[in-house]
């Protein structure tokens, strides 16, 4: 069996031992003679693992009990017209924009009522998270909305904004349990778990109770009612089963390495390995300001896009795959999710090295 190491931004690398154990359960999942696949989703076996995988998140996000977690179907990106939806009952919300996720929320959320732009780093490229501690935030904003970590442009949210005592929103889709968060600091943080936890198909949203009412935008689809989905313990209708399944293991495979601390300690080592190499190369260099980079996403160039291309084919023949940049900013990017290891991160810069040796004068 061979093995790469896998940088894609997402869908990303799992955990090797999640998909050794599904492997192992694939024809009977604990002796109930069937696939997690092909179990009724209002099965009492299916029932355990959907509960288990909420109670495992909750004990490793510490969420505190008037927050309802929604296992939920649509991508993020379905996510960025619920939040309105659900939302804005003054039609009018306050949008950072710190890169494309976060400008796609925000033209979404023009479809439904204002969305106003409140600080933006668009003018260098989002390679920087703009001063968010006194925004000229409406009085009558119904929240505030932030990408909390840039996974095209490898920048994140050290400090929350200032809010001034606006609700908060937050797509955490490729920071999702990489670190610690208090979940009181925000009215809602969701993400798609293709990045972090699982395989694409299922959205984690973690809702504050008092926000999941029946009172949204005419015309919201019953799917995308919050309350439909809280009120149905996210079993309103069919979900993605097998796909829940795997986070479920994903938690615990967390839980196991000793939690959200140790996993931001295992992250803060990974991306020093290559954030170090790129503060001293001759060739590579990181495209973000220092104090804003992501733990999870590494964008990086050489200044000549030749020498990225053959970076890129050479890094894939060598066994380090999916490290080109995004469709719209080129280089490359690597992204170090949770279940990466070290020595991915180790060896990837070993291989920079030797490049970057063949590659000057
Ligand atoms: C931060 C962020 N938000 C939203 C999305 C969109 O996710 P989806 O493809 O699940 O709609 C992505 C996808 O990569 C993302 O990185």
């Amino acid at each position: 069996m061979a093995r790469v190491y896998n940088f894609s931004a997402g869908p990303a690398v799992l955990p090797e031992e999640v998909l050794k154990e599904a492997a192992d359960e694939m024809l009977d999942y604990q002796g109930s003679g069937q696939s997690v696949m092909e179990m009724s989703h209002r099965s009492k076996v299916y029932d355990n693992i959907i509960k288990e995988a909420e109670a495992d998140l909750r004990e490793l996000m510490n969420i505190p009990d008037n927050y309802k977690v929604l296992f939920l179907q649509g991508g993020a990106s379905q996510f960025f017209a619920e939040v309105p939806m659900n939302l804005m009952k003054n039609k009018k919300a306050a949008y950072i924009i710190t890169g494309q996720w976060a400008k796609k929320a925000y033209k979404e959320a023009q479809i439904y009522g204002e969305a106003v732009a409140v600080a933006s780093s668009e003018d260098k490229t989002f390679s920087y998270i703009p001063d968010c501690s006194d925004l000229d935030i409406p009085e009558d904003a119904d929240y505030v909305y932030i990408c909390e970590n840039n996974t095209i442009y490898g920048t994140k949210f050290k400090t929350l904004p200032n809010t001034k005592g606006h609700l908060l929103v937050s797509d955490v889709s490729s920071c999702f349990l990489s670190e610690p968060i208090d979940v009181t600091k925000y009215g809602v943080v969701y993400g798609g778990v293709q990045k972090n936890i699982g395989p694409a198909g299922v959205v984690i949203a973690i809702i504050r109770e008092d926000l999941i009412t029946d009172d949204v935008l005419p015309g919201t689809p019953t799917m995308l009612k919050w309350k439909t989905q809280a009120d149905a313990d996210s079993l309103y209708n069919t979900p993605p089963c097998y796909n829940i399944y795997i986070c479920g293991k994903v938690f615990k495979w967390i839980k196991k390495m000793g939690g959200l601390s140790a996993m931001k300690e295992h992250n803060e080592k990974k991306a020093k390995i290559l954030y170090d190499f790129l503060d001293e190369s001759r060739l590579f260099k990181g495209t973000v300001v220092k104090e804003d980079r992501s733990l999870m996403n590494v964008p990086f160039v050489t200044g000549d896009k030749e020498l990225d291309a053959k970076f890129v084919e050479e890094a894939t023949k060598a066994g380090f795959v999916n490290l080109k940049g995004h469709r719209t900013v080129g280089g490359m990017r690597a992204s170090i999710y949770n279940a990466m290891p070290i020595e991915g991160v180790e060896k990837l810069v070993e291989f920079m090295k030797k490049f970057e040796k063949e590659n000057t004068k």
